[in-house]
């Protein structure tokens, strides 16, 4: 059984990649790996790799190392990824559509069931087969749906407001890409504040340490 209510922040930021990992290693008919060919594939130390599993009960045999089917499945489980957590996107301009467009949501725990706007113009488009349906449909939809997910691609302005209300209609967690950091009063909802442009700047950052370098 895991741990999974006692995991560190850091070590959960790491499943995902874990996760992927090991499905590209299934998909390439790999049976199992040990720490330290995972730590090399990875860029992580072996210690940290046998450290963060061995927060769910560590899954390796010593001489056998890891079973990589299994340990992929667990950490799906730790994920969510079977969930089909109900999910609604809330903004359906360029960011919205791009994301009900190219995201697996099944394969990360997620089902979307609606796309909501208040842009007239675009209310009935049909977007990753679901229509666009306008603000004003929300309550109804959100009652009959109860989705637990939202995903904010609205401008900043609109964005603490919208949670609130989504909060009152029984939103539970938020993608949130609206680059207003939101603030929540409530208790146990989930928030996860994702801005493109501060990794980009990571990059630009590396990239300046590295020309400067070559100086
Ligand atoms: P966009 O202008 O194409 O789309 C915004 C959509 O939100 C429009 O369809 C508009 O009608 C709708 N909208 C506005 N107010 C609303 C409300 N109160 N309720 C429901 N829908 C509403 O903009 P785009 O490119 O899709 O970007 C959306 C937001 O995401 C922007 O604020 C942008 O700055 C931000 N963004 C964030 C990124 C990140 O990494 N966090 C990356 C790209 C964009």
């Amino acid at each position: 059984m895991s741990k999974s209510g006692s995991i560190s922040v850091s070590v959960i930021k790491r499943l995902p990649r874990y996760y992927r990992f090991l499905g590209e290693l299934m998909k390439q008919n790999v049976i199992r790996i040990s720490s330290r060919e995972l730590s090399e594939k990875m860029g992580l130390t072996a210690s940290q790799i046998r450290q963060d599993l061995n927060c769910f009960g560590g899954f390796g045999q010593q001489g056998y190392g890891y079973n990589i089917e299994e340990l992929h499945n667990e950490i799906g489980k730790i994920l969510g990824v079977d969930a089909g957590y109900k999910t609604i996107i809330i903004g359906a301009g360029n960011l919205g559509k791009a994301i009900a467009t190219h995201m697996n949501f099944e394969k990360r725990g997620c089902k979307l069931i609606g796309i909501f706007d208040i842009n007239k113009a675009i209310i009935g488009d049909i977007v990753a087969g679901l229509p666009i349906r306008h603000m004003n449909d929300l309550e109804e939809f959100c009652h009959e749906n109860k989705p637990v997910i939202a995903i904010l691609c609205i401008p900043k302005d609109a964005a603490q407001e919208i949670a609130n209300t989504l909060v009152n209609l029984g939103i539970t967690a938020f993608w949130n890409f609206s680059h207003y950091d939101l603030k929540m009063d409530f208790k146990n909802i989930a928030v996860e504040n994702v801005h493109l442009g501060d990794s980009l700047m990571t990059l630009t950052y590396n990239v300046k340490a590295l020309l400067n370098e070559k100086k």
